[in-house]
């Protein structure tokens, strides 16, 4: 029964990052001229700068705009606004500023909303504590890294149970536009039990940020979140900037000792805004006009993530598929880079499934690291009963299929519905991960399946029968407290809220 008061120590300012921060400081006046502009592409004569160099771009009477090194025309730099220009003319005085982007960063950033350049956006000043760092940082050496061995909560039971991911684990979230991307990643923030969360909004419309700081993540997940944003009316070199700033925000909370969970929505747009500087640049186009450069940048963000002996960052980038193809070029390179996929189903939305998530075409690659050999046995049979019930749905639907003809697509029925239980889950319910596990262990001991189907005739429909009534039983009663109780919340809130699709329970 010790009540000893702790002591808040002041924190010191880390003494090797100001030491590189003055080696980087320009420490003379570094000058040139606009020669030309084309676009979004500045080019300056009489100086030179190193790659991702901040530069001032100073047009008399007008205030100074931030621009970044994008590339070289010859020996002669190419800057990218970062700040809309208002005006600007060749002649124009220019400014080197620092040889790379810094932001202040630390623990009172906590329920922060910051810019790409980590500059408050809330309306109240930044405290004292913060500490200024780079924010180009290379990624963790690869065999300094501990093996990922431990489950994060999400407090999403389709991930949770069907999904498990890791801490440290890197996870991509595909889907069409207006598929669920955004609620999905509130969700994770009010349930996830990460130390810290960070959030990075590249490129999304203006009316969805307010919508998604105070609907979708409300008082409670903004609490432990920073909030970075780059709208979509911002320049491209600050939408790139913005994913660059949530990262380093989140290794400083790594390096400090946390669980950190970081969330990028879009990775797309990221990789979009690289395409717009690429090109500016004069690089050549290559698949869908994407310069070789976003090939590039991609691999070096998502690498930052991931566990190092201090902290972890998990990390979620949702990846946003044109025309609902899974295939094009950002969504392939991304799900190669990542330690699993979450697909969402805009079918599935559209039945009122939420979260949409599309399990037989989802992975965690990680999963059977993290879960007992018995969850991961009975997460295999519930996918099975999914397989088996998306690759006969066509007959069940039209009624083709005769009720007895396999056990095996009897079984999927019957357990289609307490599987749903599961999957299904309104977004202001958060479910332990305990539960989720508990939830799918039940659902896979009540299949009966004969082994040999030739051979089980009649029996098939029978076992078919108890496997109804056991897995609805069972599944009803892991689920009762909590999940059930959360279904009929959702059914009711969705029918008041859209009477379309009611169904979500
Ligand atoms: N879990 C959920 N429960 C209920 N409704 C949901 C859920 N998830 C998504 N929706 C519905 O889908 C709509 C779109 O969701 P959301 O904004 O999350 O999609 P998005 O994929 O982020 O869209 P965008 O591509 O425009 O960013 C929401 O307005 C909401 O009506
Ligand atoms: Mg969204």
């Amino acid at each position: 029964m010790s009540n000893v008061p702790t002591l808040d120590l002041p924190r010191l300012p880390d003494a090797d990052a100001t030491a590189a921060s003055l080696r980087k400081a320009v420490m003379f006046q570094v000058r040139g001229r606009v020669a030309s502009v084309t676009g979004d592409a500045v080019t300056v004569q009489g100086m030179t700068a190193p790659l991702g160099a901040l530069c001032e771009l100073q047009p008399p009477g007008a205030p100074a705009t931030l621009a970044r090194v994008i590339g070289f025309d010859d020996t002669r730099p190419i800057l990218a606004p970062m700040e809309p220009i208002t005006r600007l003319a060749a002649g124009d005085r220019v400014r080197l500023v620092s040889h790379a982007l810094t932001l202040r960063v630390g623990q009172s950033l906590c329920g922060r909303i910051v810019d790409a350049f980590g500059r408050p956006i809330d309306g109240r000043p930044l405290s004292d504590d913060l500490m200024r760092v780079d924010v180009s940082h290379s990624s963790p050496d690869s065999l300094s890294r501990p093996p990922i061995d431990q489950p994060l909560q999400t407090g999403v039971r389709a991930i949770d149970a069907m999904l498990t991911c890791g801490i440290g684990q890197r996870l991509g979230i595909f889907a069409g536009s207006g598929v669920g991307k955004s609620t999905l990643l509130g969700m994770i923030t009010r349930g996830t039990n990460a130390d810290r969360v960070v959030i990075a909004m590249v490129g999304e419309r203006g009316r969805e940020v307010g919508e998604f700081i105070q609907r979708t993540l409300g008082t409670e997940g903004l609490k432990k979140s920073v909030v970075v944003v780059a709208t979509s009316d911002k320049p491209a070199a600050q939408r790139l900037s913005a994913a660059y700033t949530a990262t380093s925000i989140a290794e400083q909370f790594r390096d400090e000792g946390h669980n950190v969970l970081l969330l990028v929505d879009s990775v797309t747009r990221f990789a979009m805004a690289q395409r717009e500087l690429g090109l500016a640049a004069g690089e050549p186009p290559t698949t869908r006009g994407y310069p070789p450069s976003v090939f590039n940048l991609l691999p070096q963000l998502v690498e930052r993530a991931g566990r190092t002996e201090k902290g972890s960052i998990t990390a979620f980038y949702t990846v946003l598929v044109e025309g609902d193809d899974n295939n094009e070029p950002i969504a392939d390179t991304v799900r190669g880079l990542l330690d699993g996929h979450i697909v969402l189903n805009r079918k599935l939305a559209h039945r009122g499934h939420f979260p949409p998530i599309d399990i037989p075409e989802s992975v965690s690659r990680l999963q059977n690291h993290l879960v007992t050999p018995e969850i991961a046995n009975a997460v295999l049979k519930v996918r099975e009963h999914m397989v088996q019930y998306d690759n006969s749905e066509d007959l069940i639907s039209i009624g083709a299929y005769r009720q007895g003809s396999d056990p095996r697509i009897d079984a999927a029925i019957a357990m289609r519905d307490p599987i749903n239980i599961l999957l299904r889950q309104h977004s202001d319910d958060q479910t332990p991960m305990e539960m989720s596990h508990q939830m799918v262990m039940k659902l896979a001991a009540a299949q009966t399946v004969p082994a040999n189907p030739a051979v089980a005739g009649n029996g098939g429909a029978q076992a078919n029968a108890a496997a109804q009534a056991n897995a609805a039983a069972q599944a009803n009663a892991a689920a009762q407290a909590n999940a059930a109780a959360a279904a009929a919340n959702a059914a009711q809130a969705n029918a008041a809220a859209r009477p379309n699709s009611a169904a979500a329970g």
